[in-house]
């Protein structure tokens, strides 16, 4: 018989979908799939290039368990020079993947019964990673546009909080968090004694606004800090399974020794193309958000003219969190309505419930015009 905690753990309904969408691709169906949470694009040749380089080169062994110390330099050097914050090499761990560096976090941060804020709508992962750590969830939800606020979490902290979870921008809002609330969370970590758990890692994607890392408002706050990061989004490297986490010395240390006894390194090959990542040239990354904003652009003007759904401007990321409460018929869920949308007209979305929220979907523009064009036009007509 499963335990308890392999009963309560839920699947990626992001995944779960996706499922679904290509058994009826297989039955020849025309799905236009708007689930993926990853780029269209592909990996930078060069990236791919430092990759074969390690491959030739026989670096192909198990590595220091954080990353080697070079990727760790390189990664020390971005977020100085893009974030303002200043890590040392050993304050930073490179794990296999944002999801595998965020699972170790929770391992080392929490214990049984220990309470971790997560503002809602959000990324289902969090709250799997917070219940296999045996910590408790404790959903925090706002209104549209969904900028968290300081205000919104202070009631909800209590002497078992442990964590606040941040991301900005945020998947699936795509909203981004205002400097001054970040200044405000951070006085208010500071005053409680509580661990932000900060996920940045759509940080290159934003169209408006800046984003701040928390870490870099001063010492105090950055000693209560995980910064974490990857290369999944920025770089277009999803299957190369490499993401970042940077804190204090001693949180760093307990994630390693996690890691060296559950995956240890990550790839060898990954790590080599993540430094040729930081190092080279930005200008696909550049070229890549605008796309992305060209997207967002057409986006913006479509559901505009959908009469019936709301939406708030998506701020970063590749994600429209589309408000469907007033299409709702009485007693359907968000869940059903994007059910029938792709058993009538064979759109796929993720629907509210993934994150949280009942009432809306997230379509992701990580997907070719033509598809986005083709969706909005079913969607408009399902409508
Ligand atoms: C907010 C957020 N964090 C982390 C990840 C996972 O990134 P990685 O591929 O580096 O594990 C995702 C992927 O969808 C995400 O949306």
């Amino acid at each position: 018989m499963l335990v308890h905690r392999a009963r309560v753990l839920l699947p990626s309904a992001t995944l779960a979908v996706d499922a679904l969408a290509k058994q009826l691709e297989e039955k020849g169906k025309p799905v236009i799939n708007l689930t993926l949470g990853e780029p269209d694009f592909a990996t930078p040749a060069n990236i791919g290039k430092a990759a074969y380089k390690a491959i030739k080169e026989g670096f192909t062994h198990y590595t220091a368990t954080a990353g080697i110390l070079p990727l760790r330099n390189a990664i020390a050097e971005k977020l100085k020079k893009d974030n303002n914050v200043s890590y040392e090499p050993s304050e930073i761990i490179v794990g296999v993947g944002t999801k595998q560096i965020l699972y170790n976090a929770f391992q080392v941060l929490i214990d049984e019964g220990m309470e971790v804020i997560i503002p809602t709508p959000t990324w289902s992962t969090y709250v799997e990673q917070v219940k296999l750590a045996l910590g408790k969830p404790v959903l925090v939800p706002l209104k549209p546009p969904f900028k968290l606020k300081a205000q919104d979490i202070e009631p909800y902290i209590n002497k078992k909080t442990k964590v606040i979870i941040l991301n900005s921008p945020s998947n699936p809002t795509s909203a981004v968090i205002e400097k001054e609330e970040l200044v405000k969370i951070a006085r208010l970590a500071i005053e409680k004694n509580i661990y932000i758990v900060s996920d940045e890692i759509y940080e290159k994607l934003i169209y408006e606004g800046t984003n701040y890392s928390i870490a870099s408002l001063g010492n105090e706050i950055k000693d209560l800090t995980i910064t974490i990061n990857g290369f999944s989004k920025s770089y277009a490297m999803t299957g190369w399974r490499i993401g970042y986490g940077a804190g204090p010395k001693e949180i760093i240390k307990a994630m390693t020794s996690f890691q060296g006894q559950t995956t240890s390194n990550t790839s060898s090959i990954a790590q080599m193309a993540a430094i040729e990542a930081l190092y080279a040239t930005q200008q696909p990354l550049k070229k890549m958000k605008q796309e992305f904003e060209r997207r967002r652009e057409y986006l913006i003007k479509e559901f505009s003219s959908i009469r019936g759904i709301t939406f708030t401007l998506p701020e970063g990321a590749f994600y429209f969190f589309v408000n469907i409460k007033k299409l709702l018929k009485k007693g359907e869920t968000s869940s059903k309505w994007c059910e029938r949308l792709l058993a009538k007209k064979y759109v796929a979305v993720v629907p509210g419930e993934a994150f949280c929220a009942q009432g809306y979907f997230r379509l992701s523009y990580a997907a070719s015009m033509k598809n986005l064009k083709e969706g909005i036009r079913r969607i408009r007509e399902y409508i």
